[in-house]
Order: structure tokens, then sequence, then C-alpha cells
């Protein structure tokens, strides 16, 4: 059974997942990096020569090759919004939401927006505000994972004890 991290960019999901497979001995697996391994592509040239919705048709195809693995599985921010790939990983997983605050993710994300084509070219006074439509708009989504987890109020062996519940 995977374990899969949702989450808007910048929330951590791969720290986080990193940290989680070497507790809990899974193979961590990341969507983005591997997409980009077998486009030998960038995700920003994925973006900039095939366009977005190419990007999510990898995407879609990518999680659906491993639904009956056993990963903890860091997806890209917009994973769980494209097709059926939500109920697909509440069908085959453990979905957990990683949710930070907007203000918080643009801390984050200001000196890292290059690698993210989305944001790539928001100008960093209309960054924050991009950052709370976009997410305004995926919170329908991420909330249908089956755990929250609110890292600036919870710890992370609290989401580690809750998962060993449900699993
Ligand atoms: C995206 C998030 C990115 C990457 C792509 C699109 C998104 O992943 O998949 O740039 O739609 O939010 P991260 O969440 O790891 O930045």
């Amino acid at each position: 059974m995977n374990i899969y991290l949702i989450g808007f960019m910048g929330c951590g999901k791969t720290t986080l997942g990193k940290k989680m497979a070497k507790k809990m001995n899974k193979f961590f697996f990341d969507m983005d990096a591997e997409i980009e391994k077998s486009a030998q592509l960038s995700i920003a040239d994925i973006f900039s020569q095939y366009g977005e919705s190419y990007f999510r048709e990898l995407e879609n195809k990518l999680l659906a090759s491993i639904q009956s693995q056993n990963y903890i599985v860091s997806t890209g921010g917009g994973a769980p919004c494209f097709f059926n790939n939500l109920d697909m990983m509440n069908a085959s997983g453990l979905t957990i939401f990683i949710n930070l605050p907007a203000k918080t993710l643009l801390n984050r994300l200001e000196n890292e927006k290059d690698k993210r084509p989305l944001i790539q070219n928001i100008p960093p006074d209309k960054l924050l505000f991009e950052i709370e439509d976009r997410l305004n708009k995926r919170l329908p989504f991420y909330q249908k994972a089956q755990i929250i987890f609110n890292p600036l109020q919870q710890t992370e062996e609290v989401l580690l004890d809750e998962i060993k519940k449900r699993i």
C-alpha cells in the first residue's frame, strides 16, 4: 500500500517523504523526479516545450503505474486535482495532505520559483495573491485526503502514530 503526500508547492512533501521512508523502511518515490528521469527533461522544460496538459498526462500515467506498490510517494502539487488521480490514490493507499497557510508557502517559495513553471514568471509583489488564489481552488481536492497534517501545530511523531493506526 502506498502512502501519498499531497499538498501545495513548497509544503515539504519531498523532505517529509524522505524522512518517513527512512523511519518506516519504505522506498521513497518522487513523482516529479521520476517524470524528469523518463522524459530526460526538467519539469520546467516539459511545460515550456509540450505544455501543461502533456505534463498532466504523464503524471496520471505514472500514478496509475504505481498503484500496487508499497512506496512513500511525493506527488506534484497539482496531481490530486487532475483526472481521477485523487480517487486512485484514496483507493490504493493512504493520502496525507500537508496543510500550510499561503504566507508560509510564500516564504518557502520566494527563492525557489525558477524550477516551478506555474509561478516562475509571477512578480514578487503578486506571488502571495497567486498562491492564495491557486491554493483556494485546490483545497477542495486536498481536503479529501484521509489524514490532514498541520506542520505548524503537529509534530511528525504525531503524524507517524496516526499513520501506524491506519495501516
Ligand atoms: C506543480 C507542482 C510541482 C510540479 C509542477 C506542477 C503544481 O511539484 O509537479 O511544477 O501544479 O502545483 P511540487 O509540488 O513538488 O513543487
